[in-house]
Formats: structure tokens, C-alpha cells, sequence
């Protein structure tokens, strides 16, 4: 019998059911993982009318505190957002032992100092991956991955609902509140989405990312904050005209030995990276002695990417309470058995196909028959000038095996239809579209 590893969960909004769903969906994973049953044993909620998905034997309560005082619960999962209560439950919960996972970013910039000090005095765990820029694991990044290096300068968008604001003025030329509309939709906005559009929110995360990357307390009320509420779309529509898009963008920099830091609108040329970040997307950019420049890229609100990110630090302090010593090497907890493969011949995906055949009536149909009898169709057909008799013709075909083109390629080979080997690349994305995130 795997051992039980008994959770409270403060808050079933878009987080809270995000975990409930993905603890659900992912549990033979998890237990693998860790050898532990993550059990909800109390959920804790506002309104205990509204109608909850929640797995058998889940106790459901509006006395958010009895989590912290419940000696069964081993981990108290705050989601449920504020800085009143959630920082009475999490102080209760540290203060009685128990560690805590939190998605709450304005909870730890504005009492983080008092919260981490009592952690440790306690020695229980916070973790926090969730707070800042949702699925991107940044905190583990900066915390543990970069500890080596001396950090120079974190700036990123770290804010999904304002991202999404400016992506959807930027390309589908809606107005701001009907857009904003659409992130409240989503689920990406906060229950106050003044933070969202104000700024206040990415200065929250802002603060996070400073106390990681240079291990100081910077006062968020002294962080320099402006956010897009009074947009004009005029100016969206000539930044453009300049290869610019805006961005609501969170900079920290190490200048002469202090911190220069704030969260401002600012034009980017289109072709950086940070440029090309749109939607619920977000992205951080860390500059490092040892590492250089660092781009992480994912997204940054939602359901279950907000939720991605609590589940991994559960799952990390599932691992740490567990006795299984060698799942910290590998991931797992018994030993991995060997995978089952999949030839990268049979996978699936549009491919490009240049081949090179003599300039004479008929070579297009004999190509297209033996596509057709491998079950290939084309995408797109190109035919460039010819040289000396020759001519090359590009194929973009629609999905299918490399299996499939390298043998109607070889037939057509063999033939002697094709003059000299055809070359081949599979398709990643589609061509035709505009590029996706990234
Ligand atoms: P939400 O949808 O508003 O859900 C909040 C939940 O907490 C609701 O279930 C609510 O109960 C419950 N709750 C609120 N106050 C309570 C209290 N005093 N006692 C008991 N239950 C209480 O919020 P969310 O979007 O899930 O966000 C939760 C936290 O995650 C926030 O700190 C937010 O900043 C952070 N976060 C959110 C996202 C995102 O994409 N949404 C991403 C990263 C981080 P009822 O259901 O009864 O109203
Ligand atoms: N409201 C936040 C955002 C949620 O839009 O980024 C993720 O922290």
C-alpha cells in the first residue's frame, strides 16, 4: 500500500479545480513519481452552495483555518488568493508545522519576509513555483539551476491578462474591455483585475524574482509601477509602423552594485523574442556571469497551467517526506523499466520534399501516382526554373509517416523518375499560418 500523503486545499476557483482535475487525470503518474497517494483530505471555499467536482470523501468546509489545525493534514494548499486571509492561514499552518504551497504572489511580496522567517525558524517548506508566471518553472530556475551564477538582470512579461489584453488589441484590433472581457473568461485575470491591468500584479511578481535572483527584500511599495489600463490603441497601431509591438514588461537590473526595478509599457522591436510573447503566454529572461542569457517561455495563467506548476512543488515535497531515497535521482521511484518505441519512421507530420526530374510532360502525374499509392497529399506544389534540363520541384505535403515518403521517394528513385536523390525534411508547425507563440 503506497503511503498517503494527506493535503488540505484552501480555494477551488480556476486554480484550486485545476489541481483537483490534474491530481485526478495524472494520479497513476504521480504515484509513480513518488511512491506517495496524495489524499485531499479537507477543501476549504467560500461559498459552500456552489456546485464542486471533487473526488469521494473530500470534506469540503468554509472554515478555512481548521486546515491549518487539522493534525492530519501534512501540506496546506493556499489558492485562494488575498493577502488577509490567506496570510492568517498560512502563518497558522508554518507556525503548527505543516509546509505550504502557494500560487499567491502578492501574499509573499508583501509579508514574504515574515512568512520565510517563520519557515525556517519552523523548518517547513514553501513553495511557490505558481506565484510567479504560472506554468514557467522560474523559481526552481533562479533557486536551484542558477545558484551558480551571479545574476545581472531578470525581465520578462509576467502578467497572462495584460499579455493578452495587448496580443488581442495588437492583431485582432478588439477594444481593451472587450478583451480584458475575454481573459476574465479564460480564467486568467485575478478576482480584482485592477492588478492585472495596473500593473500591481507583475510588480508582486517582480519582487519574487529579485529576493531569487540577488537574495534581497526589495519593498514592493517602492517598486516604480505603470500598467495599460489608459492604453490608447492609436499608439499599438503606430508602434507597428515602426516593426514595434508593446509590451507590458517587468525589469530587474543590477546597476554599479544596486537594483534598478520597475513594471512599465514599453515598444519592442517585433523581431525579439519578448516581442513575439503573445496571449496567455509569458516569458522571463535572466542574464547570468556563468549562464549568459536564459529565455523561458510558457504560460503564464489558467487552469492547468497554473496548476502544472503547484502540482510540481507537491509532488517535490511528496519525494522529500517519502522513503524512497532513489526517486531523487531518476524521478521515479522504482527502477525504470525500458521504454516502448516508437520508430521515428512512423511519426506523423507534414513533410517538404524537393526532388529534381527532367522538364518533360508526364513527370508531375508519375510523382503524384506514387504519392497517391503511398496515401501522401499535397499540400503545396512548387515549380522553380530550370537549369540545363533539370528542374526542381518542392512538395509540402499534409501529414504522414516518414515512413510513407521514403519509400514513395526511393520508388520514384529506383524509376529513374528523380535525377538525383530527393532531399527531405519533416515539417514542424505549419508553414502556411502565421507563426504560433514563438
Ligand atoms: P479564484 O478563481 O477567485 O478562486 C478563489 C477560491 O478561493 C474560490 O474557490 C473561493 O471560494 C475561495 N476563497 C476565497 N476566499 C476564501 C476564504 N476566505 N475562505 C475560504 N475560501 C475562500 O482565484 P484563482 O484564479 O484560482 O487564484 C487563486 C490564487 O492563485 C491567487 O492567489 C492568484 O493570484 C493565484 N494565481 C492565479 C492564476 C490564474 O491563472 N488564475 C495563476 C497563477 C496564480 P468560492 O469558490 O466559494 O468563491
Ligand atoms: N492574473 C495573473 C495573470 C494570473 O494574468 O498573469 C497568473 O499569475
Amino acid at each position: 500500500m503506497p503511503q498517503k500523503l494527506c493535503i488540505g486545499v484552501a480555494g477551488l476557483g480556476t486554480v484550486g479545480s485545476g489541481l483537483v482535475e490534474m491530481l485526478i487525470k495524472n494520479h497513476d503518474d504521480i504515484l509513480r513519481r513518488t511512491g506517495r497517494e496524495i489524499v485531499i483530505k479537507t477543501a476549504a471555499v467560500h461559498d459552500l452552495s456552489k456546485k464542486r467536482e471533487l473526488p469521494a470523501g473530500v470534506a469540503l468546509t468554509s472554515d478555512v483555518m481548521s486546515l491549518a489545525d487539522d493534525p492530519d493534514i501534512q501540506i496546506v494548499v493556499e489558492l485562494m488568493g488575498g493577502t488577509k486571509a490567506a496570510r492568517h492561514l498560512v502563518m497558522r499552518a508554518i507556525e503548527n508545522g505543516k509546509s505550504v504551497v502557494t500560487a499567491n504572489k502578492a501574499l509573499l511580496a508583501e509579508h514574504g519576509r515574515e512568512i520565510f522567517a517563520l519557515a525556517q525558524k519552523k523548518n517547513v517548506a514553501i513553495g511557490y513555483e505558481a506565484s510567479v508566471a504560472g506554468a514557467i518553472p522560474i523559481i526552481q530556475t533562479l533557486k536551484n539551476s542558477l545558484a551558480g551564477n551571479h545574476i545581472t538582470s531578470v525581465m520578462g512579461i509576467l502578467n497572462g491578462t495584460s499579455n493578452y489584453i495587448l496580443s488581442e488589441m495588437n492583431q485582432h484590433g478588439f477594444d481593451f474591455p472587450t478583451a480584458l472581457r475575454e481573459a476574465q473568461e479564460l480564467g486568467l485575470a485575478e478576482a480584482d483585475p485592477s492588478l492585472d491591468i495596473d500593473g500591481q500584479d507583475a510588480a508582486h511578481k517582480l519582487t519574487l524574482l529579485i529576493r531569487l535572483a540577488w537574495g534581497r527584500n526589495y519593498p514592493f511599495s517602492r517598486l516604480a509601477v505603470e500598467g495599460i489600463r489608459g492604453l490608447n490603441p492609436l499608439d499599438i497601431k503606430f508602434a507597428r509602423e515602426f516593426g514595434c509591438r508593446i509590451k507590458l514588461i517587468g525589469q530587474a537590473r543590477e546597476v554599479d552594485g544596486k537594483i534598478e526595478a520597475g513594471v512599465f509599457p514599453a515598444l519592442m522591436h517585433h523581431t525579439l523574442l519578448l516581442a513575439r510573447v503573445n496571449g496567455a503566454y509569458n516569458a522571463v529572461r535572466v542574464e547570468g556571469n556563468a549562464v549568459g542569457s536564459l529565455f523561458l517561455h510558457g504560460l503564464g495563467a489558467g487552469r492547468r497551467p497554473t496548476a502544472s506548476a503547484v502540482l510540481g512543488d507537491l509532488l517535490a515535497l511528496a519525494r522529500r517526506s517519502a522513503e524512497n531515497g532513489s526517486g531523487d535521482n531518476t524521478g521515479f521511484v522504482d527502477p525504470l523499466p525500458d521504454a516502448e518505441i516508437l520508430p521515428s519512421e512512423e511519426a506523423v507530420s507534414p513533410w517538404y520534399v524537393r526532388a529534381t526530374v527532367r522538364d518533360t510532360p508526364g513527370v508531375l502525374r508519375d510523382i503524384a501516382a506514387v504519392f497517391t499509392e503511398e496515401d501522401i497529399s499535397f499540400a503545396q506544389i512548387l515549380q522553380k526554373a530550370k537549369e540545363n534540363d533539370r528542374v526542381p520541384l518542392i512538395f509540402m505535403t499534409h501529414e504522414t509517416t516518414g515512413r510513407a515518403i521514403h519509400t514513395a521517394v526511393r520508388r520514384l528513385e529506383q524509376s529513374g523518375t528523380l535525377l538525383v536523390p530527393a532531399t527531405c525534411f519533416r515539417i514542424l508547425g505549419s508553414c502556411g499560418d502565421e507563426a504560433e507563440e514563438i
